[in-house]
């Protein structure tokens, strides 16, 4: 009986990829029939309109309006439910990896210093698509059928999401930094950072937001924040908007279409963060460093400390005004997750904190109360062991022959994700991947109930994310890909 229904689905299905066939692989729609109807259904529905196809995970940091929060469960025990990894086949330092989408059949898309590739959801390479000299350093993201990334000889890429081949490429400037960031893509408009130069509180960073058209690659127009971007994270909202934030943590509503600013708000001038914004709750929550990069506290027991405080605040997404505001005691250096957590009332924000490149350093996750900012748990992660995070300088030689970025010198914590059930995944600069919950309500996170990790060995960079599609989840260090399966 079980036989006869899939094998009745498997038809149906093939008989739609040889029909009016949505982008994706038909081979894998047997084992993801589900997924792919829905996707299908999704695009038809549309009609003149034409809907976007809905992926599992479309960006670095999953999909609109939720990002950072997965409509799907992951697996919490990671050591049990490892299921494949990737390292480029010369060497695990033959490349840097970044950031991961997955799409409506699971296949999973890869960033990396050399270029892009798609896996299969069994780990097979689809395709790649070679960039270098070029550097591809941000969480590409997918819509309609293409993935957008772009690369350090400033351009903005789009490759088919079914072989890889160049749609289009558009160079926006003479270079874009090597910070990780994300190329984002909604409503047929792509937004890249570009302008790669000095000055900024950081030395060289981006200078510009540039949004192009999605089937073209033709700028629609540019924008100058009042401080340099770095990791730059735009993210959509509702009405065509979109919101992100400078270095300085100011934060920016923004048309998507015009490029006019709605509001801006904050920010801590001088200061910089590789940290970024996050939406959710009707806020945005942006993060800012309290004092420059080169500044030297008064008691020199403190300086260059892991006690580094920075800023979490909470704007109103419509008016732009401060709602509340949290000093963090170490640095926020990474965008929040803003959702639902395990057995918490309301909305929460996660967000990791940590001095990232720091010996002996410890790095931390705080969750806070979305309404109020009142802290709800912390999980105390451990501290950097060596002098560099880990997998940094037993890859410093390898990376350099093989004509890649030397050092990933990545953030203290990957972006973290909320999955359907409230558990929290994110990697530490150690090469810890951990998922977090808080089942007895006590506020910290102890013991194999609420705390499992599989040591990926490497760091993990500022646009690596957990990507979550249905009872799997994804996520790259800074050299390998790593899947995990229910
Ligand atoms: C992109 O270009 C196409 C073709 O010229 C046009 O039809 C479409 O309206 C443009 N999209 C945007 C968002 O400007
Ligand atoms: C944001 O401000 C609007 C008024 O401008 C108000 O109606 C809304 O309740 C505020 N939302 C939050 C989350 O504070
Ligand atoms: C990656 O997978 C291989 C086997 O496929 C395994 O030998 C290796 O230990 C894995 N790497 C890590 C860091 O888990």
């Amino acid at each position: 009986m079980a036989r006869i229904f899939r094998a009745l689905v498997a038809a149906a299905i093939w008989a739609g990829c040889l029909g009016d066939a949505v982008e994706g692989d038909c081979q894998d729609a047997e084992s993801q029939g589900l997924a792919f109807i829905q996707a299908k259904a999704l695009a038809r529905d549309g009609g003149a309109a034409r809907k976007e196809v809905e992926y599992h995970w479309s960006s670095g940091r999953g999909n609109f309006p939720n990002y950072g929060v997965a409509k799907h469960s992951a697996p919490f025990d990671l050591p049990a439910r490892f299921a494949w990894n990737w390292s480029h086949p010369l060497g695990r330092f033959h490349t840097l990896t970044y950031g991961t989408a997955i799409d409506h059949l699971r296949n999973v898309y890869l960033s990396g210093a050399d270029g892009v590739r798609k896996f299969d959801p069994s780990g097979k390479l689809l395709w790649e698509y070679a960039s270098l000299p070029a550097e591809m350093m941000d969480a590409p993201s997918l819509f309609n059928g293409m993935i957008y990334g772009s690369d350090t000889h400033g351009n903005v890429v789009a490759l088919s999401m079914e072989d890889g081949k160049v749609g289009w490429k558009t160079q926006v400037s003479k270079a874009i930094c090597q910070d990780n960031g994300f190329t984002m893509a909604k409503d047929g408009v792509v937004l890249a950072a570009g302008d790669c130069r000095e000055p900024s509180p950081q030395g060289e960073a981006n200078h510009l937001v540039k949004a192009l058209n999605a089937s073209t690659g033709k700028q629609l127009w540019e924008y100058v924040p009042d401080t340099a971007i770095w990791n730059f994270l735009p993210l959509f909202v509702d009405e065509g908007d979109f919101v992100f934030q400078d270095m300085t943590g100011k934060a920016y509503r923004m048309d998507l279409r015009t490029g006019q600013v709605i509001w801006k708000s904050g920010g801590k001038e001088g200061t910089w963060t590789d940290g970024s914004a996050a939406v959710g709750n009707g806020m945005v929550f942006a993060v800012n460093n309290n004092h420059p990069p080169d500044y030297q506290p008064p008691d020199p027991e403190f300086a260059n400390g892991e006690y580094n405080p920075g800023t979490l605040s909470a704007y109103n997404l419509t008016s732009g005004e401060l709602v509340w505001q949290e000093v963090t005691p170490r640095p926020p250096n990474n965008a929040p997750a803003v959702g639902k957590v395990k057995n918490l009332q309301g909305i929460s924000v996660v967000m990791p904190l940590c001095q990232q490149v720091k010996a002996g350093a410890f790095c931390d996750v705080h969750v806070y109360d979305a309404d109020t900012g009142d802290l709800q748990w912390v999980f105390h992660g451990p501290a950097q062991q060596g002098m560099l995070q880990a997998g940094d300088w037993e890859g410093l030689s390898e990376r350099t022959h093989a004509g890649v970025r030397g050092l990933c010198l990545p953030n203290g914590w990957s972006a973290p994700t909320i999955d359907a059930e409230g558990t929290v995944f994110v990697g530490h600069e150690d090469g810890n991947f951990y998922a977090l919950r808080d089942m007895d309500g006590d506020g910290t996170i102890f013991g194999d109930d609420e705390m499992r990790l599989y040591d990926t060995k490497a760091a993990f960079s500022g646009s690596s994310s957990p990507a979550v599609a249905p009872g799997m989840v994804a996520i790259a260090s800074c050299d390998s890909l790593f899947v995990f399966k229910k």
